[in-house]
């Protein structure tokens, strides 16, 4: 196995969490090269998997031969059916046209379209939680997805201004605190996408030989 993964991925609080991650490794997480100029991937599977999938097998083949890691990731919120689910990084313009195939929305738009949902709801304890499977792909062909969840409540008050998308919003019972309070070492210790990586580093432990 090469000692070197491709990451695809131009989130910028995603991109900061894997480097984080990545840094006392062996292992080196490279940004795939050009990524900005290629076009996105179509992400409309209907799951978590699917887009991981799709993503990483369309990115593997920009970089023949080569390992390459993608995330597909969201909030998933009980009282709404799961929603925004796969739509979380479009949520709000999904709401607002009612049709799937939108560009992303901004965090604070998607914040605002949260809240506003969660305001309708009856009570004021709304259970959520993170998913975040990475798919690992080489020349176009899966090898394996790993799934990492972490648990929390929604607030309707922002709190912390660490993290990204939806995490001033996420309270994290355990810590008392949102994924907006917590630094990135303590986010990687807690989140989705600290456990997804881990179930990854194992495989590739196992593998690697
Ligand atoms: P993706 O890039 O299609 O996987 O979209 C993921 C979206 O889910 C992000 O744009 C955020 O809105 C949300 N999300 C996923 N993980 C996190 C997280 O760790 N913190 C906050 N929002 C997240």
């Amino acid at each position: 196995m090469p000692e070197k993964v491709y990451l695809a991925t131009t989130n910028p609080g995603k991109v900061r969490e894997f480097r984080e991650a990545a840094q006392s490794l062996a292992l080196t997480l490279e940004p795939l090269p050009g990524l900005d100029r290629i076009p996105p991937a179509v992400e409309d599977g209907q799951t978590f998997e699917q887009n991981a999938q799709i993503k990483a097998a369309y990115y593997s083949r920009c970089i023949p031969g080569e390992l390459l890691l993608a995330e597909d990731s969201g909030l998933a919120v009980d009282a709404l059916n799961g929603a925004p689910g796969v739509h979380s990084a479009r949520y709000a313009a999904v709401l607002h046209t009612g049709d799937a195939a939108q560009n992303n929305s901004g965090d604070q738009e998607n914040n605002r379209a949260l809240i506003a949902q969660l305001e309708r709801l009856p009570g004021n304890k709304h259970a959520a939680k993170y998913i975040s499977v990475l798919a690992l792909a080489r020349d176009g062909r899966t090898l394996a997805t790993f799934r990492g969840e972490a648990q929390g409540e929604l607030l309707t008050v922002p709190r912390g201004t660490q993290g990204f998308g939806y995490d001033p919003l996420f309270y994290f019972p355990a810590l008392k605190k949102t994924f907006a309070e917590l630094s990135l070492e303590q986010k990687r210790a807690h989140s989705h996408r600290g456990k997804a990586f881990r179930l990854f580093l194992e495989w590739y432990a196992q593998h690697r030989a």
